[in-house]
């Protein structure tokens, strides 16, 4: 399908999606929000795609929702239109992994998208941020809640109140992303993790997304059982007996999600 606004290429079972409008910093305005969930909804449906990768410019991941658009918006319009709730859910309902590979800035709603993804690899470059009480009003995507989680209370404090950007060290420091690496090489570096993932079984990769998100809502008892049943109904599948069996006869294991 041909977009407005992004790029999508499938490359041996990986969807890179690019996020393209270079003249406002790939800002997200509606077009974009709107094509953005549909290549994600198509990617998680297309059987060739096993993992995805979500990236921008060098310059810029993303500058933000976009600003121009929202400006001449009223209670009425984001309330009633619930502003930004359906690319949040999408994110939620996808089942396969999604990578962000961020160059440059990711600010206000940039550095929310990325942190919907399941796990950041920064450039040297990267530069998040939460700015939005620059404009008088608050983190509208996560902002509050997922960097608090990510970071602690106090260093999201600090980048919610003070609008100040943090750079890939102190991002990578305080566990918001995984790995830095330099712009170069960084959308190498995610297309070779998305790769491997790739290779994994799809069953237990699910898997894997479900539990680890689990242990953002759950207690760690409640957590911990979920976690256990989880391994436990993962015996009912074809690939534990591959993988098992791999490993005894010292071979890759050829998963089949089954
Ligand atoms: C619309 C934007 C934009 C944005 C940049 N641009 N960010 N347009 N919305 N969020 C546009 C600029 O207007 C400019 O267009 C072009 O992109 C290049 O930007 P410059 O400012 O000239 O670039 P530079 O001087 O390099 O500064 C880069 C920057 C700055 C530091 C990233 O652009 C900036 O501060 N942007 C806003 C960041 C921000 O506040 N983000 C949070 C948005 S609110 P022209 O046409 O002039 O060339 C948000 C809320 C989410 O995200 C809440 C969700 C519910």
């Amino acid at each position: 399908m041909a977009y407005e606004t992004i790029n999508v290429e499938v490359q041996d079972h990986v969807s890179l999606i690019k996020l393209n409008r270079p003249d406002a910093l790939n800002a997200l305005n509606s077009v974009l929000l709107q094509e953005l969930s549909k290549a994600l909804e198509e990617a998680d449906a297309n059987d060739k795609v096993r993992c995805i990768v979500l990236t921008g410019s060098e310059k810029a991941f993303a500058a933000g929702a976009d600003i121009k658009e929202m400006s001449e918006m009223s209670f009425v319009d984001v309330f009633s239109t619930n502003l930004f709730a359906e690319i949040n859910d999408r994110f939620d309902s996808v089942r396969k992994p999604v990578i962000a590979a961020v160059s440059g800035y990711a600010l206000g709603g940039g550095c929310e998208i990325a942190m919907m993804c399941d796990f950041i690899i920064a450039s040297e470059t990267a530069k998040f941020g939460q700015p939005e009480i620059n404009l008088g009003v608050i983190a509208g995507m996560g902002g509050s809640q997922r960097l608090t989680r990510f970071v602690g209370k106090s260093k999201s404090m600090d980048m919610n109140l003070t609008g100040r950007f943090m750079g890939a060290e102190e991002a990578e420091r305080a566990g918001l992303v995984s790995r830095v690496v330099p712009a170069k090489k960084l959308i190498d570096e995610a297309m070779g993790a998305a790769q491997k993932i790739a290779e994994k079984s799809s069953l237990s990769a699910a898997a894997v997304k479900e539990a680890v998100n689990r242990s953002y809502e759950l207690p760690l008892s409640e957590g911990m059982l979920f976690e256990r049943r989880v391994f436990h109904s993962m015996f009912a599948t074809e690939d534990q007996k591959e993988g098992m069996a791999a490993f005894l006869e010292k071979r890759e294991a050829q998963f089949r999600d089954k």
